[in-house]
């Protein structure tokens, strides 16, 4: 366990409830850079899970302070790749930040998709300043710039693509 979720006390799970769509949009909106069409879409992914379990491709790293849901990660499998897998999200409550969560739930996502045969993380934000904190994380922990789509989402706004290779346990 490391420093921050020892001294937090963080209670980890992967099963989505209920409970959880109104509490990753409490985290996501938290962060107040993302609109209501992306807070939507986050709390979609939990629903799909919850609704449809591991067949939706939608899979969750939650983690709990007393109770209460304060980060989480969601990611699967890419669709006809080999061992790819997307992280689609990654957010830490904005009063619990900069303390080593977001990169402890980094952490058991990637030892998840290794567990589950995934070699290749892609992760994707915007190229806009207002995402520099979100680039520089995805930095720190690893990831390294695979790709830019120049004016990807609109004019002067790219799509910023990183990658983290796993070590891969099938001979390919
Ligand atoms: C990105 C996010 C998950 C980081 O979570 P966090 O718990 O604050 O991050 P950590 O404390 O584990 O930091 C890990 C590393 O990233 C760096 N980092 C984190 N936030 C940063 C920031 N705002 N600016 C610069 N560096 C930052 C830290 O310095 C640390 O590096 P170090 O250990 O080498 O010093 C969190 O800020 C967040 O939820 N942001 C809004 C949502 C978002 O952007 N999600 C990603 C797109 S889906």
């Amino acid at each position: 366990m490391s420093k921050a979720a020892a001294d937090r006390r963080i209670h980890w799970r992967s099963e989505p409830h209920q409970g959880d769509i109104a509490a990753v949009r409490d985290i996501v909106a938290s962060s107040g850079f993302f609109n209501a069409e992306e807070i939507d879409v986050a709390m979609e992914l939990v629903q799909e899970r919850l609704g449809r379990g591991a067949a939706s491709g939608y899979h969750f790293i939650f983690a709990e302070a007393d109770g209460k849901m304060v980060g989480y990660a969601c990611y699967g499998p890419i669709a006809g790749t080999h061992s790819s897998f997307d992280l689609y999200w990654v957010a830490v409550h904005q009063s619990g930040r900069r303390g080593g969560l977001g990169r402890e739930i980094m952490a058991r996502a990637e030892a998840a998709i290794a567990q589950a045969g995934g070699t290749r993380i892609y992760v994707e934000t915007s190229s806009r300043p207002q995402y520099e904190p979100t680039r520089n994380f995805y930095l720190r922990i690893g990831y390294r710039q695979d790709a830019l789509l120049a004016d990807f989402y609109g004019p002067g706004d790219g799509k910023v693509i990183y990658v983290k290779v796993l070590p891969g346990r099938r001979a390919d």
